[in-house]
């Protein structure tokens, strides 16, 4: 499965594409994460990207897509992936269509998942991440058993640079913009399916499990 998911900030694009890539045994791959990853090594790619993320800005498009054919060489993806956090835009909505046509695949299904601004500035705004395997937890909605502390691996839990509400609501206004460009290309194309994310995490991933299985069934035939 080659699978897109696409959504406002803080829909819970993370928390979901991590639970489906255990679920499917695929890799996630997070334009974010990889993003993060080149900040906290203070690589030349991590020092251009800092600024923009901080200002809750788009990494210019280069930069990114550099990154992800990088990634997108590693033959993991080439038995399908999980991508979550790109494209933002119709220039990286092409890009990618680019770099699965060079490896003879196609994109076979993108997921929107829709949150209210309400949802998502109290989601973002509440959010600890796991120094060192990642994962997402929420103060409120997702609280870790131990204060401070990832559930699966003990390290130590932080809140993001970028996870202030004034740069949750910069980013917001940012996706904005892009968001119905996107959503038109991918309904031209037949494969945007969408959700409602304002539930909790489960049922959200149930519907997303869903889709995958009808996908799946419609294409057996
Ligand atoms: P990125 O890391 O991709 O951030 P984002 O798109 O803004 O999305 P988030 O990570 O904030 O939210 P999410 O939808 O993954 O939510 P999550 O699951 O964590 O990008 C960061 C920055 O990098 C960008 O601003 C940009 O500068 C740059 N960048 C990245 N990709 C780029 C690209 N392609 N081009 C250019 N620049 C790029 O959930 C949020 C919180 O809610 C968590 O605490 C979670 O526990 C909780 N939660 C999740 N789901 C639920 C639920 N159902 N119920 C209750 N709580 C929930």
């Amino acid at each position: 499965m080659r699978l897109v998911l696409l959504g406002p900030p803080g829909a819970g694009k993370g928390t979901q594409a991590k639970q489906l890539a255990e679920k499917l045994d695929l890799p996630h791959v997070s334009t974010g994460d990889l993003l993060r990853e080149n900040v906290s090594q203070d690589t030349n790619l991590g020092r251009e990207a800092k600024n923009f993320m901080n200002r809750g800005l788009l990494v210019p498009d280069d930069i990114v897509a550099r990154m992800l054919r990088q990634r997108f060489n590693h033959p993991d993806v080439r038995r399908g992936f999980i991508l979550d956090g790109y494209p933002r835009n119709l220039k990286q909505a092409e890009g990618l269509d680019a770099i699965l046509r060079e490896q003879d695949s196609l994109l076979e299904l993108v997921v929107y998942l829709d949150s209210s601004d309400p949802v998502i500035i109290q989601r973002i705004t509440g959010r600890l991440v796991c120094s060192n395997c990642g994962l997402s937890f929420h103060r409120t909605n997702m609280p870790p058993k131990s204060e401070g502390l990832c559930d699966k691996c003990g390290s130590r839990l932080y809140q993001r640079t970028d996870d202030t509400e004034e740069t949750a609501r910069k980013r917001l206004e940012v996706y904005k913009k892009e968001a119905c460009a996107l959503i038109e290309y991918y309904q031209e194309k037949g494969i945007l399916k969408c959700l409602t994310a304002d539930a909790e995490a489960a049922p959200v991933l149930n519907n997303i499990l869903e889709l995958v299985k009808e996908y799946d069934d419609s294409h057996k035939k």
